[in-house]
């Protein structure tokens, strides 16, 4: 058996008084994926930063052997020069400043005089970008200008170019395309195949299937077990991580269907960079009451695009008609939609959904804080009973009220953003991936809700990636490909390979 390289004992760690770690015990050997793994809030990002002494040695307790010596790490940096390296799951890049210089941040490459030798670290840049299939990317461009999925192949280059003896990657693919994803596993592969041992986080249980030797869960801040994967099935690493059997994936529950609530007519979106190109082509569809609407497609096809358009907050030109319960509504800015009863959860969440400094409370009731207020007095009370019970229903873990939402675990913050869409009571809400990052038993409460809420007469717009869980929950699924609309199923018995061969197929042209 391969040599011990990493070995965490005991590790405690607390926050103002909560303990988030509880006794939590790791072991890596060399050339070794563990995969590591626990729902949302379990404290698998804490353990991590514990490792990589985000929380420097004294903050925390246990003690860590790496390479045969005791770790006593003031700083990230120490713990990088030792050849930890992490990716953190909220990506850290600046969005300013270019590829290359976030790459390098802090190492740039210098010539004579002490100058920054832009020509040698835009050819790193470059070089690294190739490794990574992403040639296309140009390094002295801000990495404003790229997608999340590119700005996490970014911050795996910036990794990389560390020389990791240990690379951590917690929740590493929640924004990546399929074939992103496929070259990162691979990418890991490679990196095995050549000593570099990895700490992989993930929500997609067959992505810890694929890649991990071993994985050790954690449960509640507290140690759980270990296995070598050989030995067991993602189903066991679930009753793991939750403490008990999950019979079903889906609780589908069957509801009412009513009459046109919403409907869309002729969006038309343009590429904010290319006005000749149609990211959204001339689509439109109806939502009935009660009715959960899938949306699918590949990824890029548009189906973001089109939810924003109808949520007044697309990127560039578009044009759209809406109409609720019949009648023409104008929907220019997300403010004018929540008005109309017209709700959105939104992809990335960080950069739309919360207000990461605020207290976890106070982003749940941004949106509807007009309703406590009377007289320019606010109704403190009130408004707290509704944040304790948006709280419960969602089961949002969180120490208190009042803690800033940019602490909560990754999951928790989207169930939080998701409470926060909710308090307006909207006719039709819109989920843009509601459960990215979101553990299984999390994701199982989300879709309880869902069919709780139409029941109750909401619509539901739901756009995924997730074929699964389009298929799994939705009553009707919406097909786009290239921005076009290019199926519209009603989901009875409706099978992936439909759904992939509709979004493959452009459509006749009109005569
Ligand atoms: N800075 C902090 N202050 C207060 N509490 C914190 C802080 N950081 C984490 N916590 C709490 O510690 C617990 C563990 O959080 P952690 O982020 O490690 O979970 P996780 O396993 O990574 O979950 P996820 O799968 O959702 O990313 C959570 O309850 C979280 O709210
Ligand atoms: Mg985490």
């Amino acid at each position: 058996m391969a040599e011990t390289l990493l070995e965490m004992r005991g590790i405690t760690k607390d926050f103002a008084g909560v303990r988030a770690l509880n006794g939590i015990n790791l072991t890596v050997r060399a050339g070794e994926v563990v995969g590591l793994c626990g729902e949302n809030g379990a404290g698998k990002s804490t353990m991590m930063k514990v490792l990589s002494a985000v929380y420097p040695y004294g903050t925390w307790g246990g003690t860590i052997q790496w390479q045969g010596r005791e770790l006593r790490a003031a700083s990230i940096r120490e713990t990088e020069a030792a050849g930890i390296v992490i990716i953190h799951q909220e990506l850290m890049l600046v969005p300013q400043l270019s590829v290359a210089e976030n790459i390098f941040l802090g190492r740039e490459p210098r010539g004579f005089g002490g100058f920054i030798d832009f020509e040698a670290m835009y050819a790193k840049a470059a070089a690294l970008m190739a490794d990574l299939k992403m040639s296309h990317i140009n390094v002295a461009q801000p990495v404003a200008h790229y997608s999340g999925g590119e700005r996490q192949l970014i911050e795996i280059a910036k990794a990389l170019s560390k020389n990791a003896k240990l690379l951590i990657l917690d929740e590493p693919t929640s924004s990546l395309t399929r074939s992103e994803t496929e070259t990162l596993l691979g990418l890991v592969k490679g990196l095995k195949a050549r000593g570099t041992a990895c700490v992989y986080i993930s929500h997609k249980l067959e992505e810890i299937e694929a890649i991990a030797d071993s994985v050790t869960v954690i449960r509640d801040g507290a140690y759980v077990g270990h296995a070598a994967m050989a030995d067991i099935k993602a189903s066991d690493i679930i009753r793991m991580m939750i403490g008990r059997e999950m019979t079903s994936l889906f609780p589908r529950e069957a509801h009412p269907i009513g009459e046109v609530v919403f409907e869309a007519r002729n969006v038309i979106c343009l590429d904010p960079q290319n006005v000749n190109r149609r990211r959204v082509d001339d689509v439109s569809f109806q939502l009935r009451r009660g009715e959960i609407l899938g949306i699918a497609g590949l990824v890029g096809a548009g189906r973001t695009e089109l939810v924003s358009a109808l949520f007044g907050c697309y990127r560039g030109p578009y044009t759209a008609e809406i109409l609720l319960e019949g009648k023409p509504i104008t929907v220019r800015t997300p403010k004018e939609a929540v008005r109309h009863g017209l709700c959105m959860v939104p992809e990335d969440r960080k950069a739309h959904g919360i207000v990461p400094d605020l207290a976890v409370g106070q982003n749940i009731t941004l949106s509807t804080l007009d309703d406590y207020t009377s007289g320019g007095l606010i109704d403190e009370n009130r408004e707290l009973r509704d944040i304790d019970a948006a709280i419960a229903q969602m089961r949002i873990k969180t120490a208190s009220p009042m803690l800033a939402i940019a602490r909560l675990s990754g999951g928790n913050q989207q169930k939080a953003v998701i409470s926060k869409m909710l308090a307006p009571k909207p006719r039709v809400l819109i989920l843009d991936e509601p459960t990215r990052g979101v553990d299984v038993g999390a994701k199982y409460e989300i879709y309880k809700l869902m069919f709780d809420l139409v029941k109750q007469g909401m619509s539901i717009i739901m756009v995924s990636s997730e074929m699964p869980e389009v298929l799994g929950i939705s009553d009707r699924v919406l097909v786009i490909g290239e921005g076009q609309l290019r199926g519209d199923f009603i989901n009875d018995g409706l099978t992936q390979e439909q759904v992939l061969t509709a979004a493959i197929t452009p459509l006749p042209h009109a005569a």
